[in-house]
């Protein structure tokens, strides 16, 4: 089979009937932004599977507006960690009576899908039924971020959990390590059964992870009270971008269905600003995220400027081409993106996000270097990452210094942009 054969029966093969779950042992529910890059996936081979992906996900959302970042199957609550039950004043917040979600949200990768689903359906009365049908819930889900998520000062995104931002044990957010918070409940991990530990974050991260789940829980998902609690917000760089670039695409579907913008012009130049005055580091020409509590900059080299040039609010193409070529020039031959610079300290080349290089990562940098008309080191990346999927196979991450696959085998992600990868080349 070729490749786009075998990327085809990946995502028929984890299709549940209502979604696209990420990968049938390791993460048997719904993931939101998972759901966005395998809804771009499905608009290539079935339509009508990429809006369900879409559909299902906003079916998790909260009276507030939140979209959680997982939409809980009842047939596995046994097969993954952790359940509904490390949620459970989550469940109050659900929309629709007996949904079961977490109590965090995830970059906003699914309004970008919306359009990107909406753009390939051909008939344009499909396609304008369709964002009729999405275009409030997802204002919503981002209205929720401005009303519910910001620091005085700040328009940007508040993110509580390195869960949320889906960068799990990123060395961006080892600031966690210090608080050494433990949880009160024991636990009992799931993921480490088929995925090997060393490919896994550390039990010092979990009880991390696990901590600030139940303090959120104890604050009832409200910042405030969280905010008094916790060592952990920060202005995630890719979060911020993705965000911003959402509520673009928002206000285009708005424009095309003939209503006023929801994001007005004025609000995306204020987070345009505040992205540059919080993210931008002059010293070292790169984007780093902020930590709300510290208040000051995370100064940890990895990709995530890279994967932001998928927010398209990054113009400078001096200041791109500068973090791509140093961000190459530490990883000497590696494949491309690690998500850590090979050089670096914290650089583990199997070890979850803190080295392999992951498929969405690429595939963000992809297009905000063809936005920015970048074409060749678009097309070098996209090609080195097909060839490497069509040799491993589409697995979660990749060792970038072997190609080996990692993580859990048959990812829906992986798949999904295989897809889109292939159907974009010149
Ligand atoms: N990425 C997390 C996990 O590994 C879930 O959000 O389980």
């Amino acid at each position: 089979m070729d490749l786009a054969d075998r990327a085809e029966a990946v995502l028929f093969a984890n299709h549940t009937g209502r979604w696209t779950r990420p990968s049938a042992k390791q993460y048997p529910h719904q993931w939101n932004w998972d759901s966005g890059f395998i809804s771009i996936g499905w608009s290539l081979i079935d339509w009508s599977r990429a809006e369900l992906e879409i559909q299902s996900m906003l079916e998790a959302q909260w009276v507030e507006g939140m979209l959680p970042s997982v939409h809980f199957d009842r047939q596995h609550l046994h097969d993954y960690f952790p359940g509904p039950d490390r949620w459970p004043r989550a469940q109050q917040h659900v929309r629709r009576p007996g949904e079961l979600t977490s109590g965090i949200s995830n970059p906003p990768m699914l309004p970008i899908a919306a359009r990107l689903v909406g753009d390939r359906n051909r008939d344009a009365q499909e396609r304008r039924a369709f964002w009729q049908r999405v275009l409030a819930p997802l204002v919503e889900s981002l209205r929720y971020f401005r009303t519910d998520r910001r620091l005085p000062g700040s328009p940007l995104v508040t993110v509580v959990h390195p869960w949320e931002t889906g960068w799990d044990n990123s060395p961006r957010w080892d600031l966690l390590h210090a608080a050494g918070l433990r949880p009160k409940r024991p636990y009992e991990r799931l993921d480490t059964r088929a995925v090997p530990p060393a490919q896994r974050p550390s039990s010092r991260d979990y009880d991390g992870y696990v901590a600030l789940a139940e303090i959120l829980d104890d604050a009832d998902y409200r910042l405030p009270a969280y905010r008094a609690r916790t060592p952990f917000l920060v202005h995630d760089v890719v979060f911020d971008a993705l965000t911003y670039r959402a509520m673009g695409e928002l206000d285009h579907i708005a424009a095309d269905l003939g209503l006023p913008a929801p994001f007005p012009a004025a609000e995306l130049t204020e987070f345009q600003w505040a992205f540059e005055e919080y993210h931008w580091n002059e010293r070292h020409r790169t984007y780093y995220d902020y930590d709300c509590v510290g208040k000051k900059q995370i100064e940890t080299p990895s990709a995530a400027a890279l994967a932001a040039l998928g927010g398209h609010l990054v113009e400078d193409l001096e200041r791109v081409t500068g973090i791509l070529e140093e961000h190459v020039r530490r990883s000497g031959h590696a494949l491309p993106i690690p998500t850590v610079p090979s050089d670096a300290p914290t650089f583990d080349p199997v070890l979850y996000w803190r080295g392999p290089v992951w498929v969405n990562v690429n595939w963000l940098a992809v297009d905000g270097l063809l936005h920015l008309g970048l074409e060749g080191a678009a097309e070098a990346i996209r090609e080195q990452t097909l060839d490497r999927l069509d040799a491993a196979g589409l697995a979660e991450y990749f060792n970038p210094l072997t190609g080996a696959a990692c993580g859990a085998p048959e990812f829906s992600w992986s798949a999904a942009l295989a897809l889109d990868f292939l159907a974009n080349r010149p």
